[in-house]
């Protein structure tokens, strides 16, 4: 089993992109069995709310549904539970390494890093360009699950 958490500011916008994304990548492959993904917040904003509409319209377009999703905030036992803490920009991994412990840290990643262009996922929250940050997200995600099947294979 490979735990997988998205971490972004909100928990409303990117990283549940990220998740839904992701498990919808997983589903396709017929790969799911062997993951647990989920998503969360480094800030207490918007905790309980559901993915903000405009992030939900890019995933309905797409097929994927996120209707259960409700946001949560990051805690320093998912940093003990999970495998790969995926942040979307470099202010989430700060914040992140203020909540989990130190053991934790070498598990951090942006997502980005994944893909041969690595960046920052822009906050669409501010930017409101919706498009750019779900084709980001999406092209980290999949480079991200190509990393896993080439070097999990046993976890596969
Ligand atoms: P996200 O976007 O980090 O991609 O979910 C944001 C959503 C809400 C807020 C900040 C970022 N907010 O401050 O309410």
């Amino acid at each position: 089993m490979i735990k997988v958490l998205f971490v972004c500011l909100g928990n409303i916008c990117r990283s549940p992109m990220g998740e839904f994304i992701l498990k919808d990548l997983v589903k396709k492959e017929g790969i799911e069995n062997s993951f647990e993904i989920a998503s969360c917040a480094t800030s207490s904003e918007e905790i309980g709310n559901p993915v903000y509409y405009l992030a939900k319209d890019k995933l309905r377009k797409h097929g994927i549904s996120c209707e259960e999703k409700r946001a949560r905030k990051l805690k320093q036992e998912d940093g003990f539970y999970y495998d790969y803490i995926l942040a979307m920009d470099s202010w989430n991994i700060r914040d992140i390494k203020r909540i989990v412990n130190q053991n934790s840290e070498e598990k951090i990643y942006r997502l980005m890093d994944f893909a041969s262009n690595p960046k920052d996922i822009e906050d669409p929250w501010y930017t409101r360009d919706f498009d750019t940050a779900y084709k980001d997200i999406e092209e980290g995600c999949k480079c991200f699950l190509e990393y896993i099947i080439n070097n999990e294979k046993n976890k596969l």
